[in-house]
């Protein structure tokens, strides 16, 4: 690897041509406005006590709805190419829901920034439930709706967001909404999200639509040792974060015998829905885990706390700086993901985009998350010289906003929002990616 490269008072390195380039918000996280739509299982879970760290919740969050001109107006400043965004499936659902969508489409286009909506996010409608079979065809129709008001200026669409997490976190732990502790018996919540995926894509292809993604997390899962316990809890962990989610939909298949654990008739028949041919594959990369064999008791990681009867625990990586969120920042885990899904995949796997990438960390002069996503970027330029086809790269996030159940004090945004008055103020990694971005054209 060309570690030379990653010293940042070095240029950095050219992307490819048409390579392209932008930031990442989501519907639940920014944008407020809850009245004027019904309930996501998001509003019901931040609604019960001691779910979001700091008790808040995201009826205001920036206030999008009404401030997305200035938003948009910051993303133009920036000189993105594309805007990845979600759209509300209960906004949508709601009389006048997608007019906001229309506005904001039509803002974007004005201001020259390509629109990327992803279709799901995580806020699913109340009365909705992803352990339901028919959720998937309701997506269905759904994205059917969305696409036929907003696919004549839309031309590129992400089905889902994080499956992985939207089940572990939501389903299985049940720190996120809608806040079931099912541990494995979590797993028709996957198979219906990716079955729901498959069925947006199909939907989407009869549209007329021919650019399209998924948003997965994915990340390097690393052995606590080379001890065959820790190596085997180490493979498990990779298992369900990366194959359990990239197999069934670059492969048709489920890995090492999950299918016959899934639930439905055929599942042999969803399998082909769920690998409808992508045109890309996109990948969240935040960090890798520490993996070792089960300890025996609870563990807290990252905010999480994960159950003794978990087939493994997560460990500290040593020796690495943290985020404020306490993430691991190794940016060459990026470089390694990417490499092994080539090597794992092979020709199966389409052009990918990053999706999403960064970091939390307080204050305007945020020099941390200037070298955080410097280094990312040298590390994925690397996975292309490698040989990796990456066609885009969007980081996380244009503002600060909700972050699920930690509330407002983790800051992901480019931009600060002071949530008292709305304020938006870019921060010093706003003019830096600006220069970046420049400095690339
Ligand atoms: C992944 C999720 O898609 C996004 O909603 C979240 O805010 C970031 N990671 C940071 O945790």
């Amino acid at each position: 690897m060309a570690t030379d490269t990653r010293d940042e008072t070095n240029p950095m390195p050219r992307f490819p041509a048409g390579f392209q380039w932008g930031v990442s918000t989501s519907a639940h996280q920014i944008e407020g406005a809850v009245d004027e739509r019904g309930p996501s299982v998001w509003d019901t879970f931040t609604a019960e006590p001691g779910r979001v760290k700091d008790g808040s919740t995201a009826a205001v969050a920036c206030d999008h709805v009404r401030r997305y001109r200035e938003d948009v107006a910051l993303l133009a400043d920036l000189g993105v190419d594309a805007y990845r965004f979600s759209i509300s499936w209960p906004r949508v659902n709601s009389p006048g829901g997608l007019d906001f969508y229309d506005r904001l489409v039509d803002e974007l286009a004005a201001a020259g920034v390509r629109p990327v909506p992803t279709l799901f996010h995580w806020d699913l409608p109340a009365e909705l439930d992803w352990l339901e079979r028919d959720t998937a065809s309701r997506f269905a129709d759904h994205v059917a709706k969305v696409v036929d008001r907003l696919g004549d200026r839309v031309t590129r669409w992400i089905t889902l967001n994080e499956p992985a997490e939207h089940t572990l976190l939501g389903h299985a732990l049940g720190t996120h909404a809608p806040g079931r502790q099912l541990l494995f018996d979590a797993l028709p919540a996957a198979h219906h999200q990716l079955l729901a995926h498959g069925l947006a894509v199909r939907a989407l292809r009869a549209a007329g639509t021919f650019d399209i993604g998924i948003a997965n997390s994915h990340g390097p899962t690393w052995p606590a040792s080379e001890e065959s316990a820790d190596v085997e809890a180490a493979a498990f962990y990779d298992l369900l974060l990366n194959r359990l989610f990239a197999e069934p939909l670059l492969l048709g298949e489920y890995p090492e015998g999950l299918g016959e654990l899934m639930p439905g008739d055929d599942v042999a028949a969803d399998l082909k829905v769920i690998a409808e041919p992508l045109d890309w594959y996109g990948v969240n990369y935040y960090a890798p885990t520490r993996v070792g064999a089960p300890q025996g008791a609870e563990i807290e990681f990252g905010g999480i706390t994960m159950p003794a009867e978990l087939p493994f625990s997560v460990r500290e990586i040593e020796g690495v700086p943290t985020t404020d969120f306490g993430w691991p920042v190794v940016p060459e885990a990026l470089t390694e993901l990417l490499t092994t899904f080539k090597s794992r995949y092979g020709d199966r796997l389409p052009p990918v985009i990053i999706t999403e990438n960064g970091c939390s960390y307080p204050g305007l002069d945020d020099r941390p998350r200037i070298t955080y996503l410097d280094t990312h970027l040298r590390a994925l330029h690397d996975a292309i010289t490698a040989g990796v086809d990456v066609r885009g790269y969007f980081t996380w996030s244009l503002l600060d906003n909700f972050e699920w159940a930690e509330g407002y004090e983790r800051r992901f945004g480019l931009v600060h929002v002071d949530f008292e008055t709305q304020r938006r103020t870019p921060k010093a990694s706003y003019a830096w990616f600006r220069e970046v971005l420049r400095a690339q054209r």
